[in-house]
């Protein structure tokens, strides 16, 4: 019997900072890539979704954490630390779990999804709610792990990043070339980071890539979208108390900064942002046009793709990719907070009664 074996042993040979380390997985990554038939249709392109929203714990932090996790049990570390919006918490805390570790968590209070909160608390993590943003849980985190022996596992640990760019490995084996624009949401800008290095690493004129060259003709450009109010890389500056209800991307001062820079000047690409509403709207029309359910953080990089359609800039017939990086389990309030109010129609356990509910179309 087969199953995909987790993003270490599928590139194991792409991914040399593995080498003599455990492989600490729970198969993640081999997510699907689906194409977006109405989205295509509304931006004149070929849109696909990578739905990163079906790893493991729910989101795309599964990919570096399998290797960072696995990389600090070959360093013989016995805990791991993380500042987090909730993802990375939730997946440092299932891989530590895995790999026998203790783990900690450091979260803005109150601003993590319960979803989120509920994992980390499940897989057995120490949560320290910290009365301050995400990126004081950082700093916090940078300073714990340099006093005490323990593993910082954010994306500023190399092998978050290493074990990310799978993802780009994994489209361009689905589509056979790298598609021509990749949209994906900025947070703390590690994922951007990844992707243009997996992009990069798996073209055919890769210089001493890992691995060897790869099968992608070319790089596409790197399209990321910051929630309007917490957009720092746009602004050009930090932004000191980041605002958003995408709680997974409320970032005001990207550890990753000048590398998602570099992804977009080298690829010619765009970091823009996007409103919460705008987010809103692209997270409902992921969900009841193609049936796909993600996190409103998640919902960026569509939303960042229906702007650039609305300014004329998507090309005609583009072959575009854009990354929804978690579940929409992970935070579904929100399904509720946006629908229409016709979508729940109370009945008695009546066959006419049902039959009348015309919402149904039974008539
Ligand atoms: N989307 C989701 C669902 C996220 O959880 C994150 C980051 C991002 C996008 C942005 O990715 O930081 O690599 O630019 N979440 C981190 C966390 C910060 O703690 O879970 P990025």
């Amino acid at each position: 019997a087969h199953q995909w074996r987790g993003v270490i042993n599928e590139y194991r040979e792409r991914l040399p900072l593995l080498e003599g380390a455990p492989t600490i997985t729970l198969h993640e990554g081999g997510t699907p890539l689906i194409e977006a038939g109405h989205l295509s249709d509304l931006v004149g392109a070929q849109v696909h979704l990578k739905y990163e929203g079906l790893n493991p714990t729910g989101s795309f932090k599964d990919r570096g954490m399998t290797t960072a996790i696995s990389v600090a049990a070959a360093q013989g570390a016995k805990a791991v630390i993380c500042a987090s919006t909730g993802n990375t918490s939730a997946s440092a805390a299932a891989y530590a779990t895995k790999a026998g570790m203790t783990c900690g968590v450091l979260v803005p209070d109150g601003k993590i999804s319960l979803g989120k909160l509920s994992q980390a608390i499940a897989h057995g993590a120490t949560l320290l709610q910290v009365d301050g943003n995400f990126d004081d849980c950082l700093t916090l985190a940078r300073k714990l792990s340099e006093a005490y022996p323990v593993e910082l596992v954010n994306s500023v640990n190399p092998a978050r990043i290493e074990g990310q760019k799978t993802a780009a490995f994994e489209i361009v084996d689905a589509l056979g070339d790298a598609p021509d624009i990749h949209c994906l949401p900025v947070g703390n800008a590690g994922n951007i980071t990844a992707y243009w290095r997996g992009y990069g690493e798996y073209t055919t004129d890769a210089v001493a890539a890992p691995g060897g060259p790869g099968p992608a003709t070319h790089r596409p450009r790197m399209w990321g979208f910051q929630a309007a109010g917490a957009a720092p890389i746009v602004l050009g500056h930090p932004v000191d108390q980041p605002e958003t209800i995408a709680t997974a991307i409320r970032i005001g001062n990207p550890a990753s900064w000048q590398q998602a820079e570099a992804a977009r000047d080298e690829s010619d690409g765009v970091i823009d942002k996007v409103t919460d509403e705008q987010i809103l709207h692209a997270h409902r029309l992921l969900s009841s046009k193609e049936g796909v359910f993600v996190e409103p953080g998640s919902a960026a990089s569509v939303a960042g793709l229906l702007l650039m359609a609305e300014r004329g800039l998507v090309p005609a017939g583009a072959r575009i990719v854009c990354t929804v990086t978690g579940h929409g389990l992970k935070d579904p309030q929100w399904a509720l907070k946006t629908a229409d109010g016709d979508e729940v129609v109370p009945t008695k356990v009546s066959v006419d009664a049902v039959s009348a509910a015309t919402a149904l179309g039974l008539e």
